[in-house]
């Protein structure tokens, strides 16, 4: 099984490059920026990743993003993630970044995307991983900081596809943010959003009625609404599901419990990814893995969720063709 997997050519559309930052580049970042980090070493630094919640997870992920400074700083950390694509033969990645968690820390927006972008560039030329950037507001801050924010970002429009809303979902809905993600329609942008991962259903009409969005990140707890599913079912909304995240965060308590291959019966476009990988136990490949293990998907359906990845990128339908 999983040399099945890993023969499967992989599209992954819910990834926070954050979130990839391991254990061992944080220190050696640390180090090489005359930062302390309140942990004694990597294992002291692993051993604080138990969360109960996504709240847990996301003080964490905060505070290990400050070892990033440089330009250099973001590519090595896109760069290792790279690496990580062209082992495990993932083809394309559609990535998140946060740039309210660096420029909140005095790091410039051109730092941060020019970084990120030269690793993306790179990869596609020395391996043909083929890439999207998306730019998350996080919705814990207000919608002004996101204008604001979007605003820092406009002289980079050409290296961003699209914009998403991650984050403390519980109590800030996305409609709290439907001028931000007007305002970046009009720029030609594309729309995504967190919703229905800790938060209820209705924020997942909200994404989808007030931000117009084309995906929706996580929307596990769409199960509890039927008339939902029907839509999703009836206009092919791609969720994209994280499973290790999701049993990390005690969304589920255990992979057993996970309701991925529900919704996949229910002819929802599930597709798989592996969110914060570096903090979640596992990439692409061990989230696939998860899903054979733990709830007995059939090679039938893992094939299914990876070409609903590729039907659910933004890639050109010619490429896309070439991936079914
Ligand atoms: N949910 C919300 N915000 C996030 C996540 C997530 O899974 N990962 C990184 N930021
Ligand atoms: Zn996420």
């Amino acid at each position: 099984m999983k040399q099945f997997i890993a023969a499967l050519p992989k599209v992954e559309l819910h990834l926070h490059i954050e979130g990839t930052l391991e254990p061992e580049l944080m220190f050696a970042l640390a180090e090489r920026n005359g930062i302390k980090l309140p942990y004694a070493d990597v294992a002291a630094l692993r051993a604080a990743y138990d969360f109960h919640n996504l709240q847990s997870f996301l003080d964490l992920y905060y505070q290990g993003a400050a070892v990033l400074q440089t330009e250099q700083d973001f590519f090595d950390l896109t760069w290792a993630y790279l690496s990580r694509c062209q082992a495990q033969h993932v083809v394309h990645t559609e990535l998140f970044f946060d740039p309210q968690t660096h420029l909140s820390r005095g790091i410039e927006m051109g730092t941060v995307i020019r970084g990120i972008s030269r690793a993306l560039d790179q990869a596609q030329t020395q391996w043909g991983i083929s890439s999207c950037l998306i730019l998350c507001f996080l919705r814990h801050l207000s919608q002004e900081d996101a204008l604001a924010t979007l605003e820092a970002a406009l002289p980079y429009l050409d290296k961003i596809q699209g914009v998403g809303l991650d984050s403390s979902e519980l109590g800030n809905p996305p409609s709290k943010f439907s001028e931000v993600f007007a305002r970046a329609s009009a720029l030609g942008l594309k729309a995504v959003a967190h919703a229905g991962e800790e938060g209820p259903a209705s924020y997942i009409w909200e994404a989808l009625d007030q931000l117009k969005v084309c995906r929706i990140d996580h929307g596990v707890r769409s199960v509890d609404d039927p008339r939902l599913i029907a839509r999703l079912a009836e206009e092919q909304i791609p969720l994209t599901v994280c499973p290790l995240s999701n049993t990390r965060l005690k969304v589920f308590d255990k992979m057993a419990d996970h309701n991925l291959l529900q919704l996949l019966d229910q002819d929802v476009c599930v597709t798989v990814n592996s969110d914060d990988p570096a903090y979640f136990g596992g990439y692409l490949q061990e989230n696939f893995e998860a899903l054979a293990r733990d709830l007995k998907a059939s090679r039938e359906q893992l094939r299914q969720l990876a070409l609903n990845g590729v039907q659910a990128s933004w890639l050109p339908v010619s490429r896309k063709k070439t991936l079914i």
